[in-house]
Order: C-alpha cells, then structure tokens, then sequence
C-alpha cells in the first residue's frame, strides 16, 4: 500500500496542475473517482485489524477532504481562466461609434405642398380635396371648356375606358386641380378662400420640364369686393413667406377660358435679383403660373350668381416651384423613386 503522505502530495500535485478543468476532473477520477486511488485504499481497510483500521481510516479521510477542498478551490479559479479566455475572444470596444438607422423622411413635393399648407392658413385659407380621376364636366365644360373649344388641346388628356355619365360625360385623370372650383362652389356659399393641391395628368412626352403627372396648387377667393388687387397682395406674401425673402410680382396678360381677365404670374428672378442670368433666360422675371378673375360662365356652371359674386382663382405648378427652391434640375426626379436623389432632402 502506497504511503499516505505520499499519496496525498500526488493527488495534490496532479489538481493543482492541472491547466484546464477536463485535467482537473481526470485527477478527480484518478483519486476519488470510483475506481481511484484513495477510494481503493478507504475500500481495503475492512481487511485491517480494527486498531490499525481506525487510525488509517481516520487519516485517509482527511485526506479525502483535503482533496476535495483542493478541487473545488481550483475548480473556481479554472472557470474563471476559461471565462477570462471566453471574453477576451470577443472584446467590445466602447469606443466604436454606434450604428446609425436610416429614418425615412418626406419627399421634397410633399415638403414644400406643406409649407404652402401652413403659409395659405396663416392667410385664412382652407385646404382642399378633390378626386384625381374626374368627369369630363368638371375637368372641361364647367370651367367654360367646351368640347370643340380649342383649349382642351393645351391640355393633353389621358382618357378612361369607361361608360360616360349621361350628364357629366367620360371619365379622365384630371388634367389641373381646376375642377375642384366647381366641386366647392357648388357645395359651399361665398365669402370663402381656399388652396388644392393635388397631383394632376397629362399625355405628353417627358422631358427635363415636363412630366405626365406634377403637382399643381390651386386658389379660389370668392367675396362680393375682391378683386386683383387682393390678388396681387397675396400671391406676393405667399411667394414671400416661402422663399424668405422681398419678391417682386408682376402680372402679365394671357388667357386662361375660366377667367377674365386672365394673366401669367411673373416674379423677380431669385437667382439675379431681376438683373437677368441664365435661370430666368435674361429677363429678370420668372413665370410661376397662371391667374385671373373667374370667368361669369363658371360661376353660373357651379350654381352662382356672377352678379353677386367676384373673386380671383390661381394655379401654380408645384413642382415647378420645388425645382427652383431647391434648384433641382430635371422634374422626373421627383418620380424616379431613386433613393440617392431623395436623401437630400
Ligand atoms: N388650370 C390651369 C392649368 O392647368 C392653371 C390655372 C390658370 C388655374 C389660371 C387657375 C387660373 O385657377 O385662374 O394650366
């Protein structure tokens, strides 16, 4: 039989050397396991004579709790190396600047149709709706529009396959935000003033400036005194009020059906300030869209009386406006859906 002392400073030399825990539990079943040293020795003492039985047996057991003490103290101090090695594999640098997340944002037409929102209702407009695909009547013939009227060709219209309505007629994607005059007037009673925005269609090859859908924004204020004086007044203080800066407007004459008189809507020229540049093709002024005084015929067709009412009506290209706001230079842009062109704003 092995001495004890023996067997005790090699069992404590095998745990306290060991490096890795699968070491650790070998030693365990070297010596204490079922079939190990020291439990062999602790099985053979019933052989002995009970004097010698007691002492040995007395002896082996510290022994037994030494080791054990020994093991479970190097098993905590083996975790932790194996921990420690865990941890320093994948070390976390606090340092490291986060991961940004994309937040999506508003397109610059939606942009800048809201800034006109807020500007007209801080002038005491309402906004209003109307539908994109609209009748015959209200898009044309209510607007002093007739069918042969030469006008409906200054206006390219996609056409609806559909069954015409025997009083409005055929079905189209509105070609202006126009129609929604009628559609208000025929519901509402004057005094009153208000702005549509809407997208609106044409049938026309594209180009730098042209698009089959744009924007347009559209203005009605009907009272029984206003007049373009009260036009002119406002029309300057929206421009004003949305390019933060002194505007200068000039009214031009033209001919728009459902007005009369009718005019483009000129304003200096934000680039040159009226010197002439390349933007405003030397002239100083640049065309906004277009204005006039509502034509009697319209106000008839919606249901009022042109002997009590006056007003002025107005229609500008938003697109048109967000291109030289924020001096974008091709209007497809706006619908190409391509994200790079769409992050800046
Ligand atoms: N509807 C016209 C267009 O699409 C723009 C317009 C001109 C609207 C004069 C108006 C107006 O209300 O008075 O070209």
């Amino acid at each position: 039989m092995q001495n004890f002392e023996e067997l005790k400073q090699e069992a404590l030399g095998a745990i306290r050397g060991a490096e890795r825990m699968v070491d650790l539990r070998d030693a365990e079943v070297k010596y204490l396991g079922r079939s190990g040293k020291l439990t062999g020795i602790l099985r053979g003492l019933k052989d002995l004579p009970e004097a010698e039985r007691k002492v040995k047996g007395k002896e082996a057991n510290t022994i037994r709790v030494i080791l054990e003490t020994e093991i479970a103290a190097r098993t905590i101090a083996l975790e932790k190396v194996e921990e420690d090695a865990k941890l320093s594999g994948k070390k976390i640098d606090i340092t490291q600047p986060g991961i940004k997340h994309r937040r999506g944002g508003l397109h610059p037409l939606t942009k800048l149709r809201r800034e006109a929102e807020q500007i007209f209702s801080s002038l005491g407009f309402e906004i209003v709706d109307g539908p994109e695909v609209e009748y015959e009547w209200y898009n044309f013939d209510a607007l002093n529009i007739p069918v042969y009227h030469p006008a409906r060709d200054m206006q390219d219209t996609f056409w609806i396959r559909a069954d015409a309505d025997p009083k409005k007629g055929r079905l189209l994607p509105r070609t202006h935000t126009s129609p929604v005059q009628i559609r208000f007037m025929e519901k509402h009673q004057p005094p009153f003033r208000i702005i549509v925005p809407g997208r609106v269609f044409r049938h026309e090859a594209s180009d730098a400036s042209h698009d089959i859908q744009f924007h347009q924004l559209e203005g009605l204020m009907i009272g029984r005194d206003i007049s373009v004086a009260h036009f002119k007044h406002i029309i300057g203080s929206f421009f004003q009020k949305l390019f933060k800066r002194e505007v200068v407007i000039r009214l031009r004459p033209s001919y728009f059906p459902f007005t009369e008189p009718s005019f483009e809507v000129d304003m200096s020229c934000l680039v040159c300030d009226g010197a002439g540049c390349s933007v405003c093709k030397q002239s100083g002024w640049l065309e906004m869209g277009g204005a006039g005084m509502v034509h009697p015929h319209v106000f008839k067709a919606a249901g009022l009386n042109p002997k009590e009412w006056q007003g002025f009506a107005f229609g500008f290209g938003i697109d048109r406006v967000a291109m030289m706001k924020y001096k974008i230079p091709d209007i497809r842009l706006f619908y190409s859906g391509d994200i790079r062109f769409l992050k800046q704003f």
